[in-house]
């Protein structure tokens, strides 16, 4: 059988991402495994959705341990346990040190909503709303040492229609962040 690379999916939150890359997988989309979904939250739902497609969860709290270079070590030490070659971060609502990222050159993949290098950082959906941009988007990138900064795979936007609210745009945007996360981890995986 031919070898699938394996993705350590990085999550804090619900996990929508999540569940679409799975998704992709399931349907022959999106040709890699994931090897384990790791998260910095015990409490997110996105545990709920690896452990109903028995996919590995793993817990790992910032404050259990004593500095974020300890934090960081046991991600790195999961991800080389599952022989992960490529990090994704679905929704993962930290900053990783630029030790940290400087271990995985164009390895880690952030997902981000907007079109950056337009409204980076946190809620960003409501910036380019109250900006009254004409278009709203989602960007994947390479994690660099900044924030929301690296290199950029995929593009896409939508428009923001006079009719929208916030929560219609969020929709939007959401929903095309789960077509084009798989996308372009397919893409970066395999070259198309
Ligand atoms: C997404 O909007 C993503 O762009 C941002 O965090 C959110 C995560 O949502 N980085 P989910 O946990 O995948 O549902």
């Amino acid at each position: 059988m031919e070898k699938l690379p394996v993705l350590a999916v990085l999550v804090s939150g619900n996990g929508t991402n999540l569940q679409s890359i799975i998704d992709h997988i399931h349907e022959g989309k999106l040709r890699a495994v994931v090897g384990a979904v790791i998260s910095d939250n015990e409490n997110a739902f996105a545990l709920e959705r690896a452990k109903k497609a028995n996919i590995p969860g793993v817990v790992i709290q910032r404050k259990e341990f004593q500095t974020k270079s300890h934090f960081e070590k046991a991600i790195h030490d999961e991800v080389r346990r599952v022989h992960a070659e490529m990090i994704v971060l679905a929704g993962f609502m930290r900053i990783l040190s630029a030790e940290f990222v400087e271990k995985y050159p164009n390895r880690i993949l952030n997902i981000h909503p907007s079109l950056l290098p337009n409204h980076p950082g946190l809620h960003a959906i409501e910036k380019a709303f109250e900006a009254k941009d004409e278009f709203a988007g989602v960007t994947i990138h390479f994690v660099d040492r900044g924030v929301d900064t690296g290199p950029i795979v995929l593009q896409d936007k939508v428009k923001i229609d006079s009719t929208d609210t916030i929560e219609t745009l969020t929709q939007k945007v959401h929903a095309l962040e789960h077509q084009l996360y798989p996308k372009a981890i397919q893409k970066v995986l395999w070259g198309k």
